[in-house]
Protein backbone atom coordinates (compact mmCIF):
# COMPACT_ATOMS: atom_id res chain seq x y z
CA UNK A 1 0.00 0.00 0.00
CA UNK A 2 1.48 3.48 -0.89
CA UNK A 3 -0.04 6.36 1.23
CA UNK A 4 -0.97 9.80 0.56
CA UNK A 5 2.18 10.69 2.94
CA UNK A 6 4.64 8.37 0.69
CA UNK A 7 3.31 9.38 -2.43
CA UNK A 8 4.39 12.94 -1.82
CA UNK A 9 7.95 11.92 -0.79
CA UNK A 10 7.94 9.63 -3.86
CA UNK A 11 7.28 12.83 -5.66
CA UNK A 12 9.71 15.34 -3.94
CA UNK A 13 12.00 12.37 -4.89
CA UNK A 14 11.56 12.48 -8.61
CA UNK A 15 11.71 16.54 -8.81
CA UNK A 16 15.91 15.62 -7.53
CA UNK A 17 15.95 13.16 -10.73
CA UNK A 18 16.21 14.18 -14.38
CA UNK A 19 13.44 11.26 -15.44
CA UNK A 20 10.16 9.87 -13.77
CA UNK A 21 12.17 6.50 -14.59
CA UNK A 22 10.51 2.99 -14.22
CA UNK A 23 8.70 1.78 -10.47
CA UNK A 24 8.98 -1.43 -10.23
CA UNK A 25 7.03 -3.31 -7.04
CA UNK A 26 7.24 -6.96 -5.70
CA UNK A 27 3.92 -8.33 -4.59
CA UNK A 28 1.17 -6.93 -6.77
CA UNK A 29 -1.83 -8.88 -4.90
CA UNK A 30 -4.71 -6.91 -6.45
CA UNK A 31 -2.89 -4.09 -7.98
CA UNK A 32 -3.42 -1.14 -5.59
CA UNK A 33 0.05 0.31 -5.38
CA UNK A 34 0.10 -0.20 -8.95
CA UNK A 35 -2.67 1.67 -9.27
CA UNK A 36 -0.67 4.29 -7.00
CA UNK A 37 2.32 4.71 -9.13
CA UNK A 38 -0.11 5.48 -12.50
CA UNK A 39 -1.64 8.01 -10.22
CA UNK A 40 1.71 9.25 -9.52
CA UNK A 41 2.14 10.05 -13.22
CA UNK A 42 4.84 6.75 -14.11
CA UNK A 43 4.57 5.42 -17.63
CA UNK A 44 6.70 2.59 -16.84
CA UNK A 45 5.09 0.36 -14.34
CA UNK A 46 6.56 -3.29 -13.65
CA UNK A 47 5.05 -5.28 -10.90
CA UNK A 48 6.30 -9.10 -10.06
CA UNK A 49 3.73 -11.23 -7.96
CA UNK A 50 4.04 -15.09 -7.43
CA UNK A 51 0.40 -15.93 -7.83
CA UNK A 52 -0.93 -16.99 -11.02
CA UNK A 53 -4.47 -16.16 -9.99
CA UNK A 54 -3.34 -12.49 -8.80
CA UNK A 55 -1.50 -11.73 -12.23
CA UNK A 56 -4.59 -13.36 -14.01
CA UNK A 57 -6.56 -10.89 -12.32
CA UNK A 58 -4.65 -7.76 -12.33
CA UNK A 59 -4.36 -8.37 -16.08
CA UNK A 60 -7.87 -7.54 -16.67
CA UNK A 61 -7.90 -4.45 -14.29
CA UNK A 62 -4.69 -3.10 -16.08
CA UNK A 63 -5.61 -4.56 -19.36
CA UNK A 64 -5.45 -0.98 -21.43
CA UNK A 65 -2.75 0.48 -19.52
CA UNK A 66 -0.85 -3.56 -20.75
CA UNK A 67 -1.89 -2.75 -24.24
CA UNK A 68 -0.49 0.66 -24.12
CA UNK A 69 2.65 -0.63 -22.36
CA UNK A 70 2.10 1.09 -19.28
CA UNK A 71 2.12 -1.75 -17.12
CA UNK A 72 3.62 -5.14 -17.04
CA UNK A 73 2.83 -7.95 -14.50
CA UNK A 74 5.34 -10.81 -14.24
CA UNK A 75 4.37 -13.86 -12.71
CA UNK A 76 7.17 -15.22 -10.12
CA UNK A 77 9.20 -15.34 -7.50
CA UNK A 78 10.35 -11.66 -6.93
CA UNK A 79 13.51 -12.82 -4.73
CA UNK A 80 14.72 -14.29 -8.25
CA UNK A 81 12.92 -12.13 -11.04
CA UNK A 82 14.27 -8.51 -9.34
CA UNK A 83 17.57 -9.43 -10.72
CA UNK A 84 17.14 -9.70 -14.27
CA UNK A 85 14.30 -6.67 -14.03
CA UNK A 86 16.60 -4.13 -12.16
CA UNK A 87 18.09 -1.93 -13.62
CA UNK A 88 19.54 2.00 -13.97
CA UNK A 89 15.91 3.05 -15.54
CA UNK A 90 14.57 1.78 -12.42
CA UNK A 91 13.80 4.99 -10.09
CA UNK A 92 11.46 3.40 -7.08
CA UNK A 93 11.63 0.37 -5.90
CA UNK A 94 8.55 -0.61 -3.45
CA UNK A 95 9.38 -4.15 -1.67
CA UNK A 96 5.96 -5.21 -0.86
CA UNK A 97 6.09 -9.14 -1.28
CA UNK A 98 5.56 -10.21 2.53
CA UNK A 99 2.71 -12.40 4.11
CA UNK A 100 1.18 -15.27 3.05
CA UNK A 101 -1.02 -15.03 0.25
CA UNK A 102 0.25 -18.60 -1.41
CA UNK A 103 -0.72 -21.64 0.04
CA UNK A 104 1.59 -24.28 -1.51
CA UNK A 105 4.88 -22.69 -2.15
CA UNK A 106 7.71 -23.06 -0.06
CA UNK A 107 8.44 -20.50 2.93
CA UNK A 108 11.73 -19.76 0.91
CA UNK A 109 9.42 -18.63 -1.79
CA UNK A 110 6.91 -16.49 0.46
CA UNK A 111 9.47 -14.91 2.39
CA UNK A 112 11.83 -12.99 -0.55
CA UNK A 113 13.26 -9.39 1.78
CA UNK A 114 16.02 -10.83 2.33
CA UNK A 115 17.34 -12.08 -0.99
CA UNK A 116 15.81 -8.92 -2.50
CA UNK A 117 17.25 -6.26 0.03
CA UNK A 118 20.45 -8.10 -0.05
CA UNK A 119 20.84 -8.08 -4.21
CA UNK A 120 19.32 -4.20 -3.87
CA UNK A 121 20.94 -2.45 -1.34
CA UNK A 122 24.41 -3.15 -2.92
CA UNK A 123 23.58 -2.33 -6.60
CA UNK A 124 21.39 0.91 -5.61
CA UNK A 125 22.28 3.77 -7.73
CA UNK A 126 21.74 7.29 -6.47
CA UNK A 127 18.80 8.02 -8.65
CA UNK A 128 17.01 5.60 -7.07
CA UNK A 129 14.81 5.30 -3.85
CA UNK A 130 14.06 1.85 -1.74
CA UNK A 131 11.03 1.75 0.06
CA UNK A 132 10.03 -1.49 2.29
CA UNK A 133 6.95 -1.74 3.18
CA UNK A 134 5.59 -3.51 6.39
CA UNK A 135 9.13 -2.33 8.07
CA UNK A 136 7.66 -2.23 12.08
CA UNK A 137 7.06 -5.95 11.15
CA UNK A 138 10.43 -6.45 10.56
CA UNK A 139 11.63 -4.53 13.46
CA UNK A 140 9.46 -6.63 16.09
CA UNK A 141 9.07 -10.03 14.08
CA UNK A 142 7.92 -11.53 17.31
CA UNK A 143 5.06 -9.60 17.52
CA UNK A 144 3.75 -11.11 14.29
CA UNK A 145 4.73 -14.29 14.34
CA UNK A 146 1.85 -15.74 15.43
CA UNK A 147 0.44 -14.23 12.15
CA UNK A 148 0.59 -14.02 8.15
CA UNK A 149 3.96 -12.44 8.48
CA UNK A 150 6.34 -15.12 6.89
CA UNK A 151 9.85 -13.06 6.47
CA UNK A 152 12.63 -14.26 8.58
CA UNK A 153 14.77 -10.77 8.30
CA UNK A 154 15.96 -9.54 11.12
CA UNK A 155 16.32 -5.91 11.48
CA UNK A 156 19.57 -6.61 13.17
CA UNK A 157 20.58 -8.28 9.86
CA UNK A 158 18.82 -5.46 7.77
CA UNK A 159 21.27 -2.78 9.82
CA UNK A 160 24.09 -4.72 9.38
CA UNK A 161 23.81 -4.65 5.71
CA UNK A 162 22.75 -0.38 5.22
CA UNK A 163 25.83 0.14 7.35
CA UNK A 164 28.37 -1.30 5.01
CA UNK A 165 27.13 1.30 2.68
CA UNK A 166 26.20 5.05 2.61
CA UNK A 167 22.67 5.21 2.52
CA UNK A 168 20.64 7.97 4.05
CA UNK A 169 17.76 5.84 5.50
CA UNK A 170 14.86 6.54 7.89
CA UNK A 171 11.26 4.96 8.74
CA UNK A 172 7.85 6.75 7.89
CA UNK A 173 4.74 5.55 10.29
CA UNK A 174 1.71 5.35 9.15
CA UNK A 175 -1.49 3.68 10.91
CA UNK A 176 0.03 0.71 13.13
CA UNK A 177 2.81 0.25 10.65
CA UNK A 178 5.58 1.51 8.82
CA UNK A 179 7.95 2.21 5.52
CA UNK A 180 11.78 1.96 5.74
CA UNK A 181 12.79 4.40 2.51
CA UNK A 182 16.20 4.12 1.55
CA UNK A 183 18.35 6.60 -0.88
CA UNK A 184 21.83 7.14 -1.73
CA UNK A 185 21.03 10.26 -3.52
CA UNK A 186 22.43 13.31 -2.15
CA UNK A 187 20.29 15.48 -3.40
CA UNK A 188 16.91 14.30 -2.00
CA UNK A 189 16.47 16.54 1.75
CA UNK A 190 13.03 16.68 3.69
CA UNK A 191 11.86 19.82 4.56
CA UNK A 192 11.74 20.73 8.59
CA UNK A 193 8.27 20.59 8.37
CA UNK A 194 7.98 17.04 7.18
CA UNK A 195 10.59 16.03 9.89
CA UNK A 196 8.76 17.22 12.63
CA UNK A 197 5.38 15.55 10.98
CA UNK A 198 7.42 12.53 11.16
CA UNK A 199 9.02 13.00 14.40
CA UNK A 200 5.07 13.70 16.10
CA UNK A 201 4.06 10.52 14.49
CA UNK A 202 6.42 8.26 15.85
CA UNK A 203 5.58 9.44 19.28
CA UNK A 204 2.09 9.10 18.52
CA UNK A 205 2.65 5.73 17.54
CA UNK A 206 5.27 4.65 20.53
CA UNK A 207 2.18 5.69 22.75
CA UNK A 208 -0.34 3.57 21.16
CA UNK A 209 2.54 0.49 20.78
CA UNK A 210 3.20 1.25 24.89
CA UNK A 211 -0.85 1.01 25.47
CA UNK A 212 -0.84 -1.85 23.26
CA UNK A 213 2.38 -3.64 25.05
CA UNK A 214 0.72 -3.09 28.45
CA UNK A 215 -2.56 -5.15 27.48
CA UNK A 216 -0.95 -8.00 25.92
CA UNK A 217 1.24 -8.41 29.71
CA UNK A 218 -1.66 -7.95 31.46
CA UNK A 219 -4.02 -10.04 29.32
CA UNK A 220 -1.08 -12.79 29.22
CA UNK A 221 0.78 -12.26 32.85
CA UNK A 222 -2.71 -11.65 34.67
CA UNK A 223 -3.53 -14.15 37.62
CA UNK A 224 -6.08 -16.34 37.70
CA UNK A 225 -8.43 -16.23 40.41
CA UNK A 226 -8.16 -19.12 43.00
CA UNK A 227 -11.20 -20.62 43.15
CA UNK A 228 -12.71 -20.22 46.94
CA UNK A 229 -14.98 -23.49 47.74
CA UNK A 230 -18.74 -22.71 47.71
C1 LIG B 1 1.03 -7.26 0.84
S1 LIG B 1 0.55 -7.97 -0.67
C2 LIG B 1 0.95 -6.74 -1.84
C3 LIG B 1 0.03 -5.55 -1.78
C4 LIG B 1 0.14 -4.60 -2.94
N1 LIG B 1 1.51 -4.17 -3.19
C5 LIG B 1 -0.73 -3.39 -2.66
O1 LIG B 1 -0.23 -2.39 -2.12
O2 LIG B 1 -1.92 -3.45 -2.93
C6 LIG B 1 1.80 -9.17 -0.92
C7 LIG B 1 1.77 -9.87 -2.26
O3 LIG B 1 3.03 -10.47 -2.47
C8 LIG B 1 2.87 -11.69 -3.13
N2 LIG B 1 4.08 -12.49 -2.89
C9 LIG B 1 4.43 -13.19 -1.78
N3 LIG B 1 5.63 -13.77 -1.95
C10 LIG B 1 6.06 -13.42 -3.20
C11 LIG B 1 7.23 -13.69 -3.95
N4 LIG B 1 8.20 -14.43 -3.46
N5 LIG B 1 7.33 -13.15 -5.18
C12 LIG B 1 6.33 -12.38 -5.69
N6 LIG B 1 5.21 -12.10 -5.03
C13 LIG B 1 5.07 -12.60 -3.81
C14 LIG B 1 1.61 -12.26 -2.52
O4 LIG B 1 1.04 -13.22 -3.37
C15 LIG B 1 0.75 -11.00 -2.37
O5 LIG B 1 -0.07 -10.81 -3.48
Amino acid sequence: MINNQLQQIILKFLSTTKSKGTYLETGFLHGDSVQAALNLGFNNVISIEINKKFVEAGEKRFYEEIKQKKVKIYLGDSSKMIKKLFGKKISIIFLDAHGYYNEGNKDKEIAPLEQELKFIIRNLGENQMLIVDDYIKIKHSFLFAQGDWKSRFSNKELKNIISNQKILSFELPYKSNSYLILTKNKKFKLSLFFRLNIFFKYIFYITFYLEFFKLFTFHNFRRKPKRTSP
